[in-house]
């Protein structure tokens, strides 16, 4: 069913006045996000991207306050994945100490993390060779292509591809730059997740002096914008910070399934979802350390909240202004959508009038014409 909702409370959540903690420090630190800030703020173009407020829609929804971070504008790549890519090939190329073009850099993904490696790769000088699987739009491919990126498709999922790019990076003697993280495998995804870091900074000094969200709700796929949002929350506002609800669609459930758990359980079959960049079926293993305490809870939800959020962000009510958001850059309202009747579900997640909810607008029309088929309209007629 296309309209479910499944909430997971984390039965096994840190302590709210636990501090960031001496383990998690090795996972991601203080000291790896201001050094990412300090790089990318520095590069040609940096400005940080909005931070809108919805009243409207606040009240539409029953909550107190609606504040919705729009990456659309990120470096002209229409996601907030230019953040994290690029950062890491730069980090790569400064390792490796050699001349740029010597190097070839490469990963798998369902868009917007080619994309992000792929401009960073020209944006550095490097070489960059890309695998999407089957079901990645041609337009999100064609979008890679254009920063001068080899792109491959590959049979499978996702997983798939990521398990091919590995094993061609092992062949060529390539750098894989991959979002996900797994056993012997953790530097550069730390780099990607650090550079993720700069959009929390960013909402931290755009927020009204005092007014700490309450509820933060963050899309999923392999977990890593998660646990960066998570993290960078967690060292700026300690026991204030605001309860953070994971979002997943609910045929890619990974990490609301391992947080029943209490391990990561992988989810199985087509992973197919609306939410292009949430169809990942293993939770990466950096951002499991931090979530699976970090996370106060996580949905499940069917595809038809994607897009019912995507109209709503382009159809505003009440003055408030209209809003370009993909599938998955809408998954934080597709989730709030999705609560709006199931009043038992609110009442688990503390969510009323007195709420101030923060959502992570992750991207913009990352794919026009899947964009133009949801609304009707294309991105530019929206925005006006
Ligand atoms: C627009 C957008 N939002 C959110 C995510 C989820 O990020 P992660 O895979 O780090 O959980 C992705 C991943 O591709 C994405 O493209």
């Amino acid at each position: 069913m296309s309209s479910e909702i499944r909430l997971v409370v984390n039965p096994r959540p840190a302590a709210r006045d636990a501090g960031y903690g001496a383990a998690r420090p090795a996972v991601l630190s203080a000291a790896g996000f201001a050094a990412a800030e300090r790089e990318i703020t520095g590069w040609p173009d940096y400005r940080a991207t909005p931070l809108v407020s919805l009243p409207g829609l606040a009240r539409a929804l029953g909550v107190a306050s609606l504040a919705y971070k729009d990456e659309r504008g990120r470096f002209g790549l229409k996601s907030f994945k230019a953040l994290g890519g690029a950062y890491a090939v730069r980090r790569v190329l400064e390792r490796e100490g050699r001349p740029a073009r010597a190097v070839t850099v490469t990963c798998a993904t369902d868009g917007n993390h080619g994309r992000s490696v792929a401009w960073g790769a020209r944006l550095f000088g490097c070489n960059c060779v890309i695998f999407i699987h089957e079901t990645v739009s041609e337009g999100r491919a064609e979008a890679i292509r254009r920063y001068g990126a080899d792109v491959v498709r590959v049979r499978g999922n996702y997983d798939d591809a990521v398990r091919h790019a590995a094993a061609e990076a092992a062949r060529n003697g390539w750098f894989v730059v991959s979002d996900t993280s797994y056993e012997g495998y953790r530097d550069v995804p730390a780099d990607v997740m650090h550079g993720y870091g700069v959009m929390a900074s960013e909402i931290v000094r755009q927020l009204p002096a005092g007014e700490v969200p309450t509820h933060v709700f963050v899309q999923v796929g392999v977990g890593a914008l998660a646990a960066a949002i998570c993290a960078r929350f967690w060292l700026a506002w300690g026991p204030k910070r605001p309860r953070f609800v994971a979002v997943e669609p609910a045929r890619a459930d990974c990490l609301v399934r391992s947080l029943e758990a209490g391990r990561p359980v992988v989810a199985h079959g087509d992973l197919e979802t609306v939410m292009a960049g949430l169809a990942c079926g293993e939770v990466s293993e950096l951002a499991w350390e931090v979530l699976r305490e970090g996370a106060d809870a996580a949905l499940a939800i069917g595809d038809d909240w994607a897009i019912a959020a995507v109209r709503a962000l382009a159809a505003p009510r009440d003055g408030d202004p209209a809003i370009v958001a993909g599938e998955t850059g809408g998954a934080g309202l597709a989730a709030l959508l999705a609560l709006a009747e199931r009043a038992e579900l609110r009442a688990r997640l503390g969510l009323n009038g007195s709420s101030r909810v923060l959502l992570l607008g992750s991207e913009g029309d990352t794919d026009p014409e899947i964009y133009r088929r949801i609304v009707g309209r294309s991105a530019e007629e929206v925005a006006g």
